[in-house]
């Protein structure tokens, strides 16, 4: 049988493994699918033991997707822009290929929620790993314009300078004053229950605030948001789900339904 996996340090909190089989179910795909965990420094021998043990294909996540970026022959346009992979698969030539599905799963998200992307004014939080990865994939979905905003400035300058005049960047205390409808946290706050400094002017023309993290509570960012009367908001469990799918595509050259597997995992996840 084809063995996938997702190879992360820590990994037991992966949602992945449960994700990938209710894909395969629904596809019916003879496949497995664990959650392995690599030694911080071992994931390339990790990963030759997966394959010699007849693995196909893997996603990667923290803190291994550089490692994974670096280790792959073939990387795709998106991973180069990334400068990270979530995806590795051995191609029909024995080449070990480097993808990045999370812009993607981002994309289809927000076409989920209903989401208008052309000529939107993007106003995206922070410049980290999470962030520099979604931004590609939203100006070809036709994003018109994203401000990348991130506490230290020179690192969304960084990002931006990959792109073209469409992406900006400043610190918080200096995003320009524009009617950005559509305001994405990528940073990681969330995970100490704070929330980016930004004025709450900025959310004035606000028609949903997204979250890239998840979890049963809404994140500090989503509630104080919330309170500031912006009427759509939205946590990353479907950005989840649907990178997901995007990876099962590449590996399988299927693309399951999101929304069963959606509804599992968020009555798992909030109750
Ligand atoms: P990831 O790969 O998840 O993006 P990362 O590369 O460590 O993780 O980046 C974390 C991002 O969250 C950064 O943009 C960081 O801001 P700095 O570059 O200024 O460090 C941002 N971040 C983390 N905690 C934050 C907080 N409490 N308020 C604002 N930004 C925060």
């Amino acid at each position: 049988m084809d063995r996938y996996a997702v190879f992360g340090n820590p990994i037991g909190h992966s949602k992945s493994p449960l994700i990938h089989r209710c894909f395969a179910e629904q596809t019916a795909q003879q496949m497995s699918y664990d959650a392995i965990l690599a030694p911080v420094d071992g994931f390339a021998d990790s990963w030759q033991a997966f394959v010699a043990s007849g693995g196909r294909g893997a996603n990667v996540t923290v803190p291994f997707k550089e490692v994974a970026f670096a280790l792959a022959s073939r990387l795709s346009d998106r991973a180069k822009q990334a400068g990270a992979v979530n995806t590795l698969y051995i191609d029909n030539k024995g080449q070990l290929c480097g993808d990045n599905t999370d812009g993607l799963g981002l994309v289809a998200d927000l076409q989920r929620l209903g989401v208008k992307l052309e000529q939107t004014q993007l106003l995206l939080l922070g410049a980290g790993g999470a962030s520099r990865g979604v931004v590609g994939p939203l100006l070809a979905a036709g994003v018109g314009q994203i401000h990348i905003a991130n506490r230290t400035a020179d690192k969304a300058q960084v990002i931006a300078g990959l792109f073209d005049c469409r992406v900006t960047a400043s610190g918080f205390t200096d995003i320009p004053h524009q009617p950005w409808s559509l305001v994405i946290n990528a940073t990681s706050s969330g995970l100490t229950q704070q929330r980016p400094d930004i004025s709450a002017s900025h959310l004035k023309y606000c028609e949903l605030a997204y979250d890239m993290l998840y979890g049963k509570e809404p994140t500090a960012f989503l509630s104080w948001c919330q309170q500031q009367g912006v009427e759509r908001c939205a946590d990353g469990i479907g950005m989840l789900v649907a990178q997901a799918a995007e990876s099962f595509a590449i590996w399988r050259g299927v693309k399951p339904e999101l929304e069963p597997v959606l509804e599992k995992l968020t009555a798992l996840v909030k109750t």
